[in-house]
């Protein structure tokens, strides 16, 4: 049956990932088992998306009862749980904005850019600044968005306008030389870029700056938003306000879901924009009672006191392993291990694969853990357990 799959997989779904043919069947919490009933911690969250980990009671009811009454409709009529989510993003978040709802990251990001080009368009204002090392999508225009070559290699021809700093203070140096740039977009924490955090004072000044200078400050949520920094937003945490906020992975569980929060709230007119499926009952839904369940959860304290229970064991494995180690990066659940290559790193994830925890890699040589933001004390002790057995097994 597996081998079967497997070779469906390989024959019919195009290769565009180096697929682990490990077979998932269930998971609960931050447990997740493959078909032979082995259980596996998984540090992972299918990429930071599992927000309530798997097979959360609360969205499992809330997605299935969704789906008795309404699951799509279409945005031409009103959507109950879309303007709730909506609502929840503003009130939560503390910013007063609103809310273009999509499903994915990319899509976010693009809408993002659309604002940002709409909103120069009258001042011949359409360049926007993006850092190296950042990641923003695999649409042509988020592609041509990350700072990365290596991403701009095929699929020329790309759109213009997107101009590439080497980190925040050269970003506004960049501003205050191009009269056509009108945006700046860039990850607080670069969640593929090795989970690095940007310096709070540059994030400061940056937003000043931007500010004074009528240039949008839009942050790329994806990765860092719903409350993988400990607070709902990374930019809470940073206590910046945004003019542009993107979300996706963690807003809804799982469900496919984009989100676009802006203050530019008349940029668009009607059909300026838009998506089939973005913002229907079934993610917006998902959404709220993912919202639902992390804002008590952090209300509680019980999320800063698991995030510190968390960096106590990074650190010490940091302290015992520290020629494996060179250093501990992030914030909250998002949060990185600095490793010495490429090759170590993926010897690292390889042996925690065998000892059943999963991991993730970021940049060249970054350990990346994005659990659940729900994992339990044991979850998290257990993880680190079979880490460290892991570790034990690498010859440096
Ligand atoms: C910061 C950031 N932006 C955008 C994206 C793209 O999101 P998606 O894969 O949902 O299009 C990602 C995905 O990893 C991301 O981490």
């Amino acid at each position: 049956m597996k081998q079967d799959l497997e070779q469906m997989d390989k024959d019919f779904v195009l290769h565009t990932y180096a697929r682990d043919y490990t077979h998932f069947v269930r998971g609960k919490g931050a447990k997740i088992y493959d078909e032979r009933g082995t259980e596996y911690i998984d540090f992972t969250a299918g990429i930071g998306v599992n927000s309530l980990g798997h097979n959360h009671p609360k969205l499992v009811e809330s997605i299935a009862s969704q789906a008795k009454n309404l699951i799509h409709t279409s945005n031409l009529y009103l959507i109950e749980p879309q303007a709730r989510l909506a609502k929840k993003l503003s009130e939560i978040s503390g910013y007063k904005m609103r809310t273009f709802f999509s499903n994915s990251g990319l899509e976010a990001n693009e809408c993002a850019i659309k604002i940002a080009r709409k909103y120069g368009e009258h001042e011949n204002r359409f360049e926007i600044i993006t850092l190296k090392n950042s990641f923003h999508g695999r649409s042509i225009a988020t592609l041509k968005a990350c700072g990365q070559d290596k991403m701009h290699t095929h699929f020329a021809p790309f759109p213009n306008g997107f101009i590439y700093a080497e980190n925040i203070v050269n970003a506004i140096e960049i501003a205050k030389n191009r009269k056509s740039v009108v945006a700046i977009l860039l990850e607080l924490i670069q969640g593929e870029g090795g989970i690095y955090a940007m310096p709070r004072d540059e994030v400061a000044k940056l937003r000043e700056w931007t500010q004074e200078n009528d240039v949008l400050l839009m942050i790329d949520e994806v990765q860092s938003g719903v409350y993988r920094s400990g607070e709902f937003l990374c930019a809470n945490a940073y206590g910046v306000t945004p003019d542009v906020v993107s979300l996706a992975k963690g807003l809804a569980g799982g469900v496919p879901i984009g989100a676009t929060m802006t203050n530019k709230i008349d940029v668009f007119e009607p059909s300026e924009h838009g998506s089939t499926f973005g913002g229907n009952f079934l993610s917006t839904s998902a959404g709220l009672c993912v919202l639902e369940v992390l804002e008590a959860y952090q209300k509680s304290g019980e999320l800063s006191e698991n995030i510190a229970f968390f960096e106590e064991h990074l650190r010490e494995l940091q302290a015992k392993y520290e020629r494996i180690f060179l250093g501990i990066s992030g914030l909250g659940l998002m949060r990185g291990m600095q490793t010495p290559s490429d090759e170590i790193l993926g010897q690292i994830i390889k042996a925690a694969k065998k000892e059943d925890v999963l991991l993730l890699k970021s940049g060249k040589s970054t350990l990346r853990f994005l659990p659940p933001i729900t994992i339990s004390k044991e979850e998290i002790k257990e993880g680190f357990e079979r880490l460290t057995k892991a570790l034990d097994s690498i010859k440096i």
